[in-house]
């Protein structure tokens, strides 16, 4: 496919953008479930996945943007340096990214795309029909050439469901969004994608590295206290949507290094015994003091964990690009 055909044919219709929805192969349990499972029983947790309202997610972008937090201007900087190399060499019919969100750092592989000709249909996979939406609309004004594909569902559950399409894909999975599974579940996802990916597609993965406690511990304390408030919106969520009366001042924001597990944990603590409703589910929660909920772990990979990781599911590494400093790792993997 070259460009010039491409333009010759674009028709952009903006506020027409329709997303494709793609059913879940499993059941994915809703959030009362989920709660009443998790938040219910001790050790309690919230999975991060709540984090994510209007709010959260404007606040996850200021965190990005924030002097401490390293992992999303990495990044950008390795897409941004070898977006070329990547998109040269993989040269995808599709690019299918699993968890979109606005697709921002995406976008360097569409400029690397743009400089060699290259055009191809993009598939941004995420559970916000906002996002996509916005995100198309956008997109498809700044990549004229760029054929979109949005996908509407969950990324994790609907693996097994995607759209049949033809020719070499290249699959995204950036920002180190796998950080998020305990390690035996990035496996298993992993897998799972290799299962639905055809000989000569590629995968490109972010994944942060195991570092210095202290660059870690600033990443998610930064010091104007974005990261706590992000933590701490999860319990808006939770009153909103499941009619609970979270004190919001009763629990404070920690994030530390797991040494032996090699990962931050952020937890939200009670400042004090206290009884919080969950009217939806008519139960009551007794928290002692300093008693806490995990919300978030956010495993670090040392290269040779990255490298067992991708091998262990099948794939060949054909790359791996990292900063200067070794805090963040780009892999381009192929099946
Ligand atoms: C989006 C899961 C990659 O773990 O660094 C940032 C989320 N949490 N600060 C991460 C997050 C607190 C982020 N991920």
């Amino acid at each position: 496919m070259q460009i010039s055909t491409k333009y010759a044919e674009s028709n952009v219709n903006i506020g027409e953008t329709s997303c494709i929805p793609v059913m879940p192969t499993r059941i994915v349990p809703d959030m009362q479930d989920d709660v009443c499972e998790s938040l219910l029983n001790r050790p309690r947790s919230l999975s991060p996945k709540y984090f994510y309202d209007e709010r959260g997610s404007e606040l996850f972008d200021q965190i990005c943007s924030t002097p401490e937090y390293y992992p999303t201007r990495t990044e950008n900087t390795l897409l941004t340096e070898y977006a070329v190399e990547i998109i040269d060499k993989t040269r995808p019919e599709q690019i299918l990214e699993l968890g979109s969100g606005y697709s921002v750092k995406t976008r360097r592989l569409f400029d690397a795309c743009q400089h060699i000709s290259h055009s191809c249909t993009y598939a941004p996979f995420d559970v916000c029909e906002e996002a996509l939406v916005e995100s198309a609309q956008k997109l498809s004004k700044e990549y004229q050439w760029l054929d979109l594909k949005p996908l509407l569902g969950d990324y994790h559950g609907g693996l097994g469901n995607l759209p049949a399409t033809q020719g070499s894909h290249l699959y995204l999975f950036l920002g180190s969004t796998i950080g998020n599974f305990e390690q035996h579940e990035a496996l298993a996802f992993i897998n799972e994608l290799y299962d639905v990916m055809r000989e000569g597609d590629h995968f490109l993965i972010g994944i942060d590295r195991v570092k210095k406690n202290d660059v870690l511990h600033a990443a998610y304390n930064d010091a104007q206290g974005i990261t706590a408030e992000f933590n701490l919106n999860v319990l808006h969520v939770l009153n909103r949507e499941l009619n609970a009366n979270f004190d919001i001042n009763a629990f404070t924001h920690s994030a530390t290094f797991n040494t032996e597990k090699e990962r931050i944990e952020m937890r939200l603590t009670s400042i004090r015994k206290q009884e919080v409703k969950i009217n939806d589910l008519e139960k009551t929660i007794h928290f002692d003091k300093d008693e806490s909920i995990l919300t978030e772990i956010s495993q670090k990979y040392t290269y040779s964990g990255i490298e067992e990781m991708l091998t262990d599911a099948g794939f060949s590494i054909t790359d791996h690009y990292e900063d200067d400093n070794q805090y963040f790792s780009l892999v381009l993997a192929s099946k």
